[in-house]
């Protein structure tokens, strides 16, 4: 197989439209077997749920070449609990499971030609997304729903690829107490709009962002969650009811512990510990774990000792480790590497 003329190392975290999709339609209380397709636009009413009151919910996973040529994904049963998780939450079918990791498996091999080679920094992104379809004018979910899958070759989510970035704490709230910052819906990113566009105009990079309830503790960023170091070197990441359970986040931990012998933290994080770390990251798929080195909080500045210029010895260990499991040079946990 041919891969795609692609300038595979210069590719930034951007769309880039591939050969076949995956839909299954929801209809009449069941949903239907699912076909590849090349079209990669949707028609549907101006009255449709999606359209009017934002009923959709998404996911992100990507797909690698291993060293010796494999292409794999990672822990897909984990989005695939997640994304069940999202859709009873906003009052969508449940995608079953395993039809879910089947209909990535099928994407990524029908779009294999745009697969980045080993050892690009590229990988394929993986959007599988589900939304209401049929016309709702009452506030009621839909009753017909699309489940869609797209693939796009991307590079690092942040610009500079592993630099350390500035963030600065935000004044606005991208969940609600009781609301739905734990699942992975639209709604949650449309309410961190404004909130980006304004951090970018300042010259900031991402939003941290506080709990909506007391703005005391750390909860997470608009597309990744926080982990932090102690100057003892212990891993902590914020726990909390309104934050996405990343499965990066949870993998770097269990990373942490079992293959760098590191204490780790899951608990409350006040902001005001957050001066005496050694090291912050921002974890997710889309950002592995991007180093942080600098967060502005209105005029005050926390400036992290590993710096501006390159990612602090934890956090690295804790990237190379990671990205060798995907890549298949370290041996991964049992189940975590999934082949296409
Ligand atoms: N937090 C938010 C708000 C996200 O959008 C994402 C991205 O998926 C994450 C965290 C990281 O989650 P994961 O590691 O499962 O990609
Ligand atoms: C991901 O990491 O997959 C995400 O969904 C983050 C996104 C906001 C790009």
């Amino acid at each position: 197989m041919e891969k795609k003329n692609i300038d595979w190392s210069n590719l930034g975290f951007g769309y880039v439209q591939t050969d076949k999709r995956y839909v299954s339609t929801y209809k009449d209380g069941a949903w239907d077997d699912g076909v590849l397709t090349e079209d990669a636009t949707i028609t549907m009413s101006e009255c449709a749920c999606v359209l009017q009151y934002a009923q959709t919910i998404f996911e992100g996973i990507k797909a690698y070449t291993t060293a010796d040529g494999r292409i794999v994904t990672f822990r897909p049963d984990l989005n695939a609990e997640r994304f069940a998780n999202s859709a009873a939450r906003m009052e969508m079918p449940v995608f079953p499971k395993d039809r879910f990791v089947d209909s990535i498996k099928q994407v990524v091999k029908a779009n294999e030609a745009y697969v980045p080679p080993y050892g690009t920094g590229a990988t394929l992104y993986i959007r599988p997304y589900m939304f209401g379809i049929n016309p709702v004018i009452g506030v009621k979910p839909a009753t017909e729903f699309q489940y869609r899958v797209f693939t796009t070759p991307v590079g690092p989510y942040f610009k500079g690829g592993a630099k350390p970035i500035t963030i600065r704490v935000s004044d606005f709230d991208r969940a609600a107490p009781h609301g739905t910052g734990h699942i992975k819906a639209g709604l949650n990113y449309a309410m961190s709009l404004h909130a980006i566009v304004d951090a970018h105009n300042k010259g900031f990079d991402e939003n941290m962002y506080l709990d909506p309830q007391t703005r005391t503790k750390v909860e997470e960023t608009g597309g990744a969650n926080f982990l932090f170091v102690t100057k003892d070197n212990k891993v902590v990441t914020p726990k909390s009811p309104s934050i996405l359970p990343s499965v990066t986040r949870r993998s770097l931990m269990y990373v942490a512990q079992k293959y760098l012998g590191l204490e780790v933290e899951e608990r409350e994080v006040l902001f005001d510990e957050v001066k005496d770390f050694a090291e912050c990251g921002l974890c997710g798929t889309a950002a592995v774990i991007s180093p942080v080195g600098k967060i502005y909080d209105h005029g005050k500045e926390i400036c992290f000792p590993s710096g501006m210029e390159k990612m602090g010895p934890t956090i690295t260990k804790l990237r190379e480790t990671l990205t060798g499991i995907q890549m298949g040079t370290i041996e991964a946990p049992e189940g975590w590497i999934v082949e296409v």
